[in-house]
């Protein structure tokens, strides 16, 4: 497959066309599959729209044959744009083929060159996002985009993941800081980690970061934070990765109310596919608020007794606070340290009830490495199977089908939304 343009376009042009107070699209990526260069160039120019300075926009040759090829070895991204030639009859088929390849959460927009009314609504009934007849401006594709992520009705963008200890030091904020790297250089989405532990956090630390700002700063300004605000808030810490850092400082104590993180959670899931809240092991207002409103809880143990007594006290609460969500899942962490008897994982799960999505050996030499570093373990060690596993749980908290090579299963009960509602 030939690219027309392989590194992702994010726009620099300054503020011009749009009226003040227009909302950015969120943070997202988008790839488009073009039939001719007039169209991959038309959808280029709209990355000049200043509603979509954070979109990360790739276009591709091949229309939905060439989504399809390439989709069936490498992760969805947010918004699929598929520019076909076929005739209607044969839109929905080349669809649904597209769809056996996408995850869940992957929408598509169609480019086609027929304005024919019954295939509109044909194919936004099969759960197509939108469809768009050629000859549009960039600002039609940009408009449907907006309209997609950033309207007043769309539902955030973000899915939000809290990582947590079952006792203190088990290793919840390192595998929390790995499984964003992992959503990052493998699942190219970006992510944002939010170092809840404030007093304590080390997410500065591992990326070899130390901004001047960072969550405390959203948490003091109370109903002022914004979208602007959070932006400068925010440091980058890798390509696709940003934090909002702890100030771990103390100065003063931290003790929030309850819902005092909602707002910039709320704030934060607007404008990242993906953020990761690496919560202290602590049980207070805003920890137990926290773990009953995120869209997946992963607790984070060590194989030993009271790792186990605490993540099935953990589990259950979590469980009995959100009956209807996500149950939580488990990382058993430093499993077969040399000399420490430890508990069987597959026992330690079911006693916990929890799915185990992930077990990571011990491994003194190569986490000191990295922490003293301020590196991933991925950077000290490519090659390491370790990263394997955190791909694995970085699949599974996207929501993503876990399948080693990438390549994703037929099954109709794996279809994305755009055509559940036909199947
Ligand atoms: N698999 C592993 N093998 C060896 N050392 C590890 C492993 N995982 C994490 N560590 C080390 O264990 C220490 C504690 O890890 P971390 O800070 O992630 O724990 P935590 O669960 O977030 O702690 P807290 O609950 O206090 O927030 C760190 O020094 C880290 O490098
Ligand atoms: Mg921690």
């Amino acid at each position: 497959m030939s690219f027309l343009s392989s590194e992702p376009k994010r726009s620099e042009e300054p503020a011009a066309d749009i009226a003040p107070g227009a909302r950015l699209i969120p943070r997202i990526t988008i790839q488009a599959f073009c039939e001719h260069s007039q169209t991959a160039q038309l959808v280029e120019s709209a990355i000049h729209d200043r509603r979509m300075s954070k979109v990360a926009l790739t276009t591709h040759n091949g229309g939905i044959d060439g989504a399809v090829e390439t989709y069936k070895s490498n992760p969805t991204p947010n918004l699929i744009i598929v520019e076909t030639l076929l005739a209607p009859d044969e839109i929905p088929g080349a669809l649904e083929r597209l769809a056996e390849v996408c995850d869940a959460s992957t929408r598509v927009v169609v480019l086609g060159h027929v304005n024919d009314v019954l295939l509109y609504r044909e194919l936004i009934r099969s759960g197509i996002s939108e469809y768009i007849v050629l000859p549009a401006t960039a600002q039609q594709i940009v408009g449907a985009i907006t309209e997609l992520f950033a309207s007043e009705n769309a539902a955030p963008i973000g899915r939000t993941v809290g990582f947590v200890s079952a006792k203190g030091g088990a290793g919840s904020s390192t595998v929390a800081h790995n499984v964003a790297w992992a959503i990052a250089t493998v699942l190219r989405q970006d992510s944002l980690i939010l170092d809840m532990d404030l007093a304590f956090g080390t997410a500065g630390l591992n990326f070899n970061q130390d901004p001047p700002h960072g969550l405390a700063d959203a948490l003091m300004a109370n109903q002022k934070v914004d979208q602007t605000m959070l932006d400068r808030l925010m440091s980058k810490a890798a390509n696709h990765i940003s934090l909002l850092t702890a100030p771990v400082t103390l100065d003063r104590t931290y003790d929030f109310e309850e819902r005092e993180f909602e707002q910039v959670l709320e704030l934060c899931q607007n404008t990242m596919p993906m953020v990761v809240l690496d919560i202290p092991h602590a049980w207070n207002a805003w920890v137990r608020q926290t773990l009953a409103t995120v869209d997946e809880v992963v607790i984070v143990a060590e194989p030993d007794l009271a790792n186990l007594r605490n993540a099935k006290n953990l589990a259950d609460t979590v469980r009995a606070l959100r009956p209807t969500e996500n149950a939580p899942c488990l990382v058993l962490n430093k499993v077969a340290m040399p000399r420490r008897p430890e508990i069987n994982p597959a026992e330690f799960a079911s006693s916990v009830e929890c799915q185990l999505i992930g077990q990571l050996p011990f491994d003194a030499a190569l986490f000191g490495t990295a922490a003293n570093n301020g590196q991933m373990i991925a950077e000290v060690a490519a090659n390491n199977k370790i990263n394997d596993v955190y791909r694995a749980i970085s699949m599974h908290v996207t929501g993503r089908q876990a399948t080693h090579a990438g390549g994703k299963s037929s099954s109709l009960m794996k279809l994305p939304s755009f055509l559940k509602k036909r199947a």
